[in-house]
């Protein structure tokens, strides 16, 4: 007679029976299929040295933008003060248009052939971006680092952009014009105008008729 006990809980192995084709194959290892820095050519018809030079000018341009996409996330977190609400939505706002820049320039590293930065110490040991302590700033402080950071951003893209424009990467070109500068102007705005020092409610009358107005 069957004890009821061993019906309970066979096995391991009869419990695994048959299961082999659907099991997963854990801890693989190989070597890399394209070490970093080396061109995999596709068929775009656009020289392999333009290719070599755009990836190399994008990854500067990627690893500074992931920067300063994370400082927006770090601002939005930390910011404090009487504009605690319009700054927290205003630098997550950021944050997700950077991202999205993240993505369009990776993946263009990656159709030239190339290989983007991901991981966070490739960022850090190839950003031009000052690092931030981890402590807390205030807001004007916090505004001021990512307009610099902003700065550094555009610098690099305009001057890229004119570089692949030359070599006839026309889409390197095109993702540097239409979406890494104008997004990046555009979110200058919207932060330099937070330090202009205007009044809030009264209006200053001794500082216009200092200034003749
Ligand atoms: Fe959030």
């Amino acid at each position: 007679m069957k004890n009821k006990t061993d019906h309970k809980n066979p096995p391991a192995s009869v419990i695994s029976e048959g299961t082999e084709r659907a099991r997963p194959i854990l801890h693989q290892h190989a070597h890399e299929i394209q070490p970093y820095g080396k061109i995999a050519k596709l068929p775009i018809a656009l020289d392999q040295q333009a290719c070599a030079t755009s990836v190399e000018l994008l990854n500067q341009i990627l690893a500074d933008t992931i920067t300063l996409r994370d400082l927006y996330k770090k601002h939005h977190w930390q910011v404090a003060g009487h504009t605690f609400y319009q700054l927290h939505l205003l630098f997550d706002k950021h944050f997700d248009e950077q991202s999205e820049l993240v993505d369009a320039i990776a993946e263009r590293i990656q159709l030239l052939g190339g290989i983007s930065i991901a991981m966070a110490p490739d960022v850090a040991e190839t950003t031009f971006i000052p690092r931030p302590p981890r402590g807390r700033e205030e807001a004007p402080v916090q505004i001021s680092r990512m307009l610099e950071a902003h700065e550094i951003i555009l610098k690099e893209a305009r001057t890229v952009a004119k570089q692949a424009a030359d070599a006839g990467d026309d889409g390197t070109n095109d993702l540097l014009v239409s979406q890494v500068i104008r997004t990046n102007e555009l979110q200058v705005w919207f932060l330099a105008e937070h330090l202009v020092d205007v009044p809030l409610v009264r209006a200053d009358i001794a500082k216009a008729v200092a200034s003749g107005s």
